[in-house]
């Protein structure tokens, strides 16, 4: 399998504060793969810093087969790297619409293969649609997650990573927005899924990787994991 993404002993800090101690993980192409742990165990941190938005203090990123390190800013996005992250991050005072033209800034494949786009994306959320023109920060949050995650395909990612999108949602919400997941993949996008629901990422995914205290303590199929007892315990309630 190629691999889409690898890391090798990365390390990360907050000023003083090393956040993530050295973890290795692998990503192969067309891979649905959780990273899960508990709260502050180092999730955002590590996908910001493959989103590029945090400069690791050691270690490397391969991202496509290239020096990650060398690709700058957007550029990342335009390499097909996207990051739907904690709390969502669409553009509030912009509408539905121009916030999925906003997900396809970096592409220059000319506006019909972008507006045939945004069409799949209301044919996957109709709810997008029936508020095209809404403004997005007054949207529900499951709405707000739709929009998030549509918004972050628009960019045509090769590797979509998705910071805890069950956070604050209903239950039916979840299970639409993961059954749309399963879909993108199904469509040739990678996925590193970070979730504090820990069942529904094992669930949902090929592989995991459980980090605690900045550090990979465990890593394996998910079915395997969901039988695990350590798992079980500290994050299954089990
Ligand atoms: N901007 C920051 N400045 C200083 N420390 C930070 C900053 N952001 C995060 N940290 C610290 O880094 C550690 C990892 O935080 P991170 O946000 O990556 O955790 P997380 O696994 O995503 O947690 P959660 O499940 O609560 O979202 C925590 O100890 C946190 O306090
Ligand atoms: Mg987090």
């Amino acid at each position: 399998m190629k691999q889409i993404l690898e890391v090798n002993d990365l390390k990360v800090a907050y000023g003083a504060i090393q956040a993530i101690k050295g973890i290795d993980l692998k990503v192969g192409e067309g891979e649905m793969v959780a990273l899960i742990g508990a709260n502050g165990a180092g999730k955002t941190t590590t996908l910001k810093t493959l989103a590029g938005l945090l400069k690791p203090s050691a270690g490397q990123i391969t991202f496509d087969g290239k020096a990650h390190a060398a690709i700058k800013g957007h550029d990342l996005i335009r390499a097909g790297l996207a990051l739907v992250p904690e709390g969502r991050g669409i553009f509030p005072k912009l509408t539905v619409h121009e916030n999925l033209e906003m997900g396809a800034f970096s592409r220059r494949d000319g506006k019909e293969a972008i507006l045939a786009d945004i069409e799949r994306m209301y044919a996957t959320f109709p709810r997008l649609k029936e508020r095209a023109y809404q403004l997005a920060g007054t949207m529900s949050g499951g709405e707000q997650q739709m929009l998030a995650i549509s918004r972050a395909l628009m960019g045509r990612p090769k590797l979509l990573l998705l910071d805890e999108p069950s956070m604050g949602l209903a239950p039916i919400i979840v299970q639409k927005i993961f059954e749309t997941i399963r879909e993108v993949v199904k469509g040739g996008v990678t996925l590193l899924l970070v979730e504090q629901n820990a069942r529904l990422a094992l669930q949902t995914c090929d592989r995991a990787y459980v980090i605690d205290g900045g550090r990979i303590s465990l890593e394996g199929c998910a079915k395997t994991l969901l039988d695990d007892d350590q798992v079980k315990k500290a994050y299954l309630g089990e």
